[in-house]
């Protein structure tokens, strides 16, 4: 293993395909190591692009634009950082041997797309899920929740490709299956009409466990668990999170089985957020995402290694270490305002607020919605650090100008 000089003929070359505020921390960390790294997204000055030593903006859901790129970039290792990307072209390209794909193709591949991973989970892996059903049609989607061995209400409707909650809606009657198969397709990343209809878990609580598969000095590669993180999200999108989220011992074992068995199927090396729904010792496999999490952000205050450096090391061969350094807690800031180049207020008075500290990810546009920032807090427990998070993150105020 070893690392070249960035910008020379010995470089370690990086592609980061999605460069949101995940990807800007994960070039972050690679830039520390004295690695090159690429910044790729769809929109020219994404957040990653800010710190990357080429920004590259192209539609990366284009095969052919995607190979051309790769093919003149010539990253050795291509990282991709959200689920919209041409993921059968990055197959045949990790085939034909140009380039490695993290934590591989065709976890990239089955995870972009809700059904081969569900299918995979529930139907070889046999893990607990909620019930579901998949529908192409309002006819097939009624058909699949009707009668005595369908899935009922309530249950949640979901595009099988699209990610934060978009498209996604909770159903209480037959009444509403109509708006919601409209509002999926709508919201879904591409129009194809198909969804995902599942029962509603009825969860005390829900985690992510990011899960590391890192190589050991003999070159094995081994399973290393993050404590627990709990959160709550918002119509499908996360507001909030802290860490370490209590858990009983039965059920913190079970959530590490799944994610064992999970992360183990997908193979490869890199950071995993599996998503878990928790009621007393029982635990249901929700679903995982091969790559850090948004509600993982809470790392960069809590644990030693930010799950973005633990996934920069792993990627690179390097050993990690998955402590937690303090309790701590994440807390969204949105944009509440539509505009571009808005001004950010009240950014001292957050960060007066003891053990708290903050990211704004440099978004050039704000949308009511959008997510422009995040605060950290650390706290004697999570308790206070969600206080400290949820205290400073009303006190910063996006400005239109
Ligand atoms: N079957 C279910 N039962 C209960 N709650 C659910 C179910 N499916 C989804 N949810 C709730 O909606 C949230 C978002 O669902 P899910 O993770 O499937 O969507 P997503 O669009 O992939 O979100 P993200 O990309 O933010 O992870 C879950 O974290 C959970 O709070
Ligand atoms: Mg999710």
């Amino acid at each position: 293993m070893f690392i070249g000089t960035p910008l020379s003929s010995s470089a370690t070359r990086v592609m980061l395909l999605g460069s949101g505020e995940l990807g800007k921390e994960v070039i972050i960390a690679f830039q520390r190591l004295g690695v090159e790294v690429i910044a790729v997204d769809r929109y020219d000055d994404a957040p990653g692009h800010q710190v990357a030593h080429r920004a590259q903006t192209i539609d990366m859901t284009d095969g052919n634009v995607l190979a051309r790129l790769i093919d003149s970039e010539r990253p050795a290792i291509v990282v991709p950082e959200i689920e919209a990307i041409a993921t059968e072209t990055l197959v045949e390209l990790e085939k034909a041997g140009l380039c490695q794909v993290i934590p591989s193709a065709r976890a990239a591949n089955l995870t972009m797309n809700r059904e081969g991973i569900r299918r995979l989970a529930a139907e070889e892996l046999k893990l607990p899920t909620s019930r579901y059903a998949f529908a192409d049609s309002l006819p097939s989607l009624r058909a699949a929740v009707e009668g005595n061995d369908g899935i009922g209400f309530p249950c949640i409707i979901k595009p099988v490709m699209s990610s934060s909650g978009k498209g996604q809606s909770r159903v209480n009657g037959l009444n509403d299956l109509g708006t919601a198969w409209d509002y999926a397709n709508a919201g879904g990343r591409v129009k194809k009409g198909r969804v995902i209809v599942e029962a509603v878990v009825d969860f005390d609580y829900e985690i992510t466990l990011l899960t590391v598969r890192a190589r050991n000095a003999d070159a094995e590669v081994q399973t290393h668990f993050c404590a627990p993180i709990g959160h709550v999200q918002v119509n499908g999108d996360y507001v909030e999170s802290w860490q370490p989220q209590a858990m009983s011992e039965t059920a913190l074992a079970r959530a590490q089985e799944i994610a064992k068995a999970v992360t183990d199927n997908l193979g490869g090396v890199g950071l995993f957020g599996v998503e878990c729904f928790v009621k007393g010792d029982q635990v249901w496999f929700s679903e995982v995402s091969p790559r850090p999490h948004d509600t993982g952000m809470v790392t960069m205050s809590s644990q030693k290694q930010s799950e973005f450096e633990l996934h920069a090391r792993a990627i690179l061969g390097l050993p990690v270490d998955v402590t937690l350094r303090s309790p701590g807690a994440s807390a969204v800031i949105y944009g509440g305002v539509d505009a571009v180049g808005v001004r950010f207020e009240g950014v001292d008075a957050a960060l007066r607020i003891p053990g708290t500290d903050l990211r704004l990810f440099g978004k050039p546009e704000s949308f009511k919605n959008r997510r422009m920032g995040v605060v950290l807090a650390e706290g004697v427990d999570t308790d206070q650090a969600r206080q400290r998070a949820k205290a400073a993150a009303a006190l910063v105020k996006p400005v239109a100008i």
